[in-house]
């Protein structure tokens, strides 16, 4: 496939991000398989994850989806998290996983993990394909990560920029004068 023009290079490729599902599929299960447990997505960037990660769990599962943002159309994290409270789903005495997209400064995830933790469930951990462990302020383990990765703003596979990108079925660093201020 031909690489998007806005993007400096590929950073996870089709082919890269395929096994490694797998192998967290594999991994997943050493945990989960006779647990039933609940993996919610974070919305909207997890939706391509999640996709491929539950068919790479060959165990019963129960996928779920919330609506997180923090961002909206800037590049750096507001601070802010708006979390859309709509689980339809009792987590009481049920394992969960939280599956994100990357997980950054983990402010999103720790006000996540508040709001669930309330909810009493069996177990709450943490999934995400990108770890950006250095750049981390609040104080959450990613009990499974993709690639732990250094600090860069990637977009596709579910990452966007200002809502692009999300669609592009490898992982690439975007140009940064495409989002730097002038
Ligand atoms: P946190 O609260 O700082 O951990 O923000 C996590 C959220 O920021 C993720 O769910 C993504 O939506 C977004 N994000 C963080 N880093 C990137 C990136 O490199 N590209 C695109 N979105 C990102
Ligand atoms: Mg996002």
């Amino acid at each position: 496939m031909e690489i998007h023009a806005d993007i400096t290079h590929i950073s996870y490729s089709e082919e890269t991000i395929r096994q490694r599902v797998a192998e967290m599929g594999r991994e997943l299960a050493a945990e989960y398989a006779d647990k039933n447990p609940v993996f919610i997505g974070i919305l909207k960037g997890a939706f391509v994850f999640l996709a491929d990660l539950v068919r790479a769990c060959e165990f019963p599962l129960e996928p779920q989806f919330l609506k997180a943002s923090s961002y909206g159309m800037a590049a750096v994290t507001s601070g802010k998290v708006d979390i859309a409270d709509a689980l339809d789903v009792d987590i009481a005495g049920r394992h969960v996983l939280i599956v994100e997209d990357i997980i950054d400064t983990g402010v999103t995830m720790s006000r996540l993990r508040e709001l669930l933790l309330e909810r009493k469930p069996a177990s709450l951990k943490f999934c995400a394909f990108l770890d950006k462990a250095e750049r981390r302020k609040a104080n959450i383990a990613v009990d499974y990560a993709g690639y732990v990765t250094p600090d860069a703003f990637f977009v596709g596979y579910g990452l966007d920029y200002a809502e692009r990108y999300r669609n592009l079925p490898y992982i690439g660093v975007l140009k940064p004068e495409l989002y730097e201020e002038k």
